[in-house]
């Protein structure tokens, strides 16, 4: 009876958030979704890698990445995600095989969509850093192995 009491005062005082926080002894569970404000500037800088794309959040069940890049990437294409490469700095050249090859230019500022089955390779004369949104499946090379550009097992930078 008690202990009853004590539960219905606790569901009518405390919105289900705050009783988590005060009486969870697991806090981490509310912690991992309070939304909180990311800089950009603040996690680029957490990392100097090319071609290696850094978690910087869930979305559904997509993951949000930083990406530095820098020389050529690989030709590839991915059968059945989409992915989203927006510049933040620098600028991306995008060559593309649709079927003819072209290369689309990306600046500062600008983004592109490469829908599935595209064959495509990102270039960047200079450093440049992207955001990426995708599957969560979505492996960076695509259909293609690469002993040295394919990144399985991505680092989280929050
Ligand atoms: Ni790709």
């Amino acid at each position: 009876m008690f202990l009853r009491n004590i539960i219905k005062w606790n569901k009518k005082f405390y919105p289900s958030v705050m009783r988590q926080r005060m009486f969870s002894t697991n806090s981490t569970s509310t912690d991992d979704n309070k939304p909180m404000t990311q800089n950009l500037n603040t996690l680029f800088n957490t990392f100097s890698d090319h071609w290696s794309p850094k978690i910087a959040g869930e979305i559904n069940n997509m993951h949000l990445k930083l990406v530095k890049v820098q020389g050529d990437f690989v030709w590839h294409h991915h059968d059945v995600e989409d992915e989203l490469f927006l510049v933040t700095k620098g600028q991306l050249k995008m060559k593309i095989k649709d079927p003819v090859e072209r290369v689309e230019i990306v600046n500062q500022g600008e983004y592109i969509i490469i829908p599935k089955k595209v064959e495509h390779c990102p270039c960047a004369d200079e450093e440049c850093e992207i955001i990426l949104l995708e599957p969560k499946t979505t492996l960076n090379t695509g259909n293609v192995k690469d002993d040295e550009k394919t990144v399985k097992d991505l680092d989280s930078v929050i």
